[in-house]
């Protein structure tokens, strides 16, 4: 079993579409996923509850306080994570994951609190058990964006990779309304977004550095 956590401290980067997208990306694939909502705003499990019986199976689980007895032939599971999550939680949840995804959007303020952010987190990593991977994934991303040299400096010095570029697209709005993600769709209708996806899941799926 893999496990992913999807945090940003910070509401509306992109947690929630991130992880309801990967999910259904396995899911598409007959990879058994689970989704574990740790926000009280229940946003992925509200998603689940009105996915598509005819969708491709996503095991829903919610809970932020209490443990979670995951079932042991999940190969994947997806942790979406609330706003404003403190670091004692998110230190906890590192020593139960595999790999850390952080959403960051293009604008100067998040990107600083990102990368502050990672830098708390950094030092949670150091006394971590077993090796995770972190990764800073761009999201509502637009071409003529210049990204933040801070948090691009930040990240190269912290050997932290600024995975995929995830534009700002409606097609996340309308197939999150329905329960669905992008990996859901017909491909020619959201070609130009899977694509972007394709760094993230690649590197996910890389063996975890040791
Ligand atoms: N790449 C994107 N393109 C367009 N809208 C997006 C994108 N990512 C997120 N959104 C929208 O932005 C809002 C906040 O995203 P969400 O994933 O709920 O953030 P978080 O879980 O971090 O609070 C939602 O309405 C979502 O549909
Ligand atoms: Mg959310």
């Amino acid at each position: 079993m893999r496990s992913i956590l999807v945090v940003n401290p910070k509401g509306g980067s992109g947690k929630t579409t991130l992880a309801t997208n990967l999910a259904s990306f396995y899911a598409v694939w007959d990879v058994p996923v689970g989704l574990v909502d740790l926000d009280s705003q229940k946003s992925s499990t509200d998603w689940l509850k009105s996915r598509p019986e005819s969708a491709s199976t996503i095991q829903g689980f919610y809970g932020l306080k209490r443990k979670i007895d995951l079932p042991q032939d999940l190969r994947r599971v997806i942790y979406d994570s609330p706003a404003k999550v403190s670091l004692a939680s998110v230190s906890k949840l590192i020593n139960i994951v595999d790999v850390v995804l952080i959403p960051v959007l293009p604008s100067a303020i998040d990107m600083r609190a990102t990368a502050k952010f990672i830098a708390d987190l950094l030092i949670k990593v150091k006394v971590r058990h077993k090796p995770v991977k972190i990764a800073v994934v761009g999201n509502r991303m637009q071409a003529s964006y210049k990204s933040s040299a801070l948090l691009e400096n930040f990240l190269e010095n912290a050997d932290i990779p600024f995975l995929a570029k995830l534009r700002a697209s409606q097609n996340y709005v309308h197939v999150g309304r329905e329960g669905l993600g992008i990996f859901d769709m017909t491909p020619s209708t959201v070609k130009q977004d899977v694509e972007t996806w394709k760094p993230l899941v690649n590197w996910i799926e890389q063996k975890t550095k040791e």
